[in-house]
């Protein structure tokens, strides 16, 4: 990894990267929608990348985009912006469904890609990004943005390092509670909220929206998945299902079951009703020489751990995790430098890999092996 600064105050560059940094990045936004917003302030704000054009297929959102953030060049043909626009790299930020298609056409343009969560909307065609990637050479990462917490990327190191010693069990959970409240505006008339509730308009529902964070979440530290037995509900919205033309058929509750390549156990669940959370993840690790807790309602930087010395628990201290670089970040230096980092899309086809088995082992009403 060519970035430092972990369990540091500030992000400390390498030596060979401050070197590229003359080289200014160059970089279109694909989708224009609530999370490009985000994306393009954060980036905006990143010495060596600039923002020079935006594409949506929605014309009017595209153009207020560009006016908001400066961008003249506006494209509604995704061609045509490969075609004119000079630029190393592209973001994107469209829904779910339109992530393979996209990213294989930036990927054949010879641009190196962020996409958005989930990577795809199943394994074959996470992994055919993946593949096509690497073959091409492109830099290439998906953002899972709550590794945007140092708490977790400390969680990571500890683990790796043996501090935790066996990790025995984990339990995590991801809580939105938007369907029940309206803390982010009213989803019966929004369509930003309706598309992602609906298979048609290519939703995997709670599962792939923010499962995916958690999967990835709690992997992060521990390791690969072995197997998944999962729960998937869809709770009745609307006189038959049926809102502002989307039907309302995809998940909204899940619970999993996992078992890790080392042997914890893992309890995982998800949900979109869980007034009066907004967005909670949380994650406790067990192991048999630590154990630690991330609360991301608490603190996105600190994180509390209780050492085992002897037979004795010691009470829970808190640690102060430091900073670490956003997923943004590391994408613009992995483009100046050319040094791949984390996520990179292998990572998360293999978390689409988990997503499937999810979705068979719901389907059939049993465990999946990985
Ligand atoms: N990492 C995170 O924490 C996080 C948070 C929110 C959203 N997301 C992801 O970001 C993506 C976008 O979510 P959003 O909330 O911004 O959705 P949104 O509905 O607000 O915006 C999506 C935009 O993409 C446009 N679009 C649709 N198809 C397109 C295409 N083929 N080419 C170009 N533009 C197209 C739409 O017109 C719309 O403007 C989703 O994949 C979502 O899962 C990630």
């Amino acid at each position: 990894m060519c970035l430092e600064g972990l369990g540091k105050k500030s992000i400390v560059l390498s030596k060979k990267a401050c070197e590229f940094r003359c080289y200014m990045v160059k970089l279109a936004v694909i989708g224009t929608g609530g999370m490009a917003h985000h994306q393009v302030e954060s980036f905006q704000k990143i010495e060596g990348c600039r923002v020079v054009a935006a594409c949506d297929i929605d014309e009017k959102r595209v153009c207020e985009f560009g006016k908001k953030f400066g961008l003249e060049a506006r494209y509604t043909d995704v061609d045509r912006l490969f075609e004119e626009v000079d630029c190393d790299a592209v973001t994107i930020v469209a829904p779910d469904a339109a992530h393979h298609p996209l990213t294989l056409k930036a990927i054949a343009a010879g641009k190196h890609v962020l996409c958005e969560k989930p990577l795809a909307l199943c394994a074959k065609d996470a992994h055919e990004m993946s593949t096509a990637a690497e073959a091409a050479g492109v830099i290439n990462m998906v953002n899972f943005s709550y590794r945007n917490s140092s708490a977790i990327q400390m969680a990571s190191k500890l683990a790796r390092s043996g501090e935790l010693g066996t990790i025995r069990h984990v339990h995590a959970h991801y809580l939105q509670g938007w369907l029940a409240q309206d803390d982010w505006g009213f989803w019966e008339t929004s369509p930003q909220w309706l598309w992602r509730l609906s298979t048609k308009a290519g939703s995997m529902g709670v599962l792939g929206d923010i499962g995916v964070h958690i999967l990835d979440f709690a992997g992060m530290p521990v390791g690969s998945y072995r197997s998944v037995n999962c729960k998937l509900k869809t709770f009745d919205k609307g006189e038959n299902n049926l809102m502002g033309g989307y039907e309302l058929d995809a998940n909204d509750s899940a619970i999993i079951t996992a078992e890790f390549s080392n042997g914890a156990l893992a309890t995982i669940h998800t949900t979109r009703w869980a007034q009066p959370h907004s967005n909670s993840l949380r994650l406790n690790l067990y192991g048999d020489m630590a154990s630690i807790e991330i609360d991301l309602d608490e603190s996105y930087s600190t994180l509390k751990i209780s050492r085992i010395l002897g037979r004795k628990s010691m009470p829970w201290e808190k640690l102060d995790c430091g900073a670490t670089p956003s997923n943004f970040q590391r994408f613009i230096l992995a483009v100046e430098t050319g040094v791949q980092d984390q996520p990179d899309f292998a990572r998360g086809a293999a978390i689409q890999s988990v997503l499937d088995a999810c979705f068979e082992s719901d389907r059939n009403d049993k465990t999946v092996a990985l």
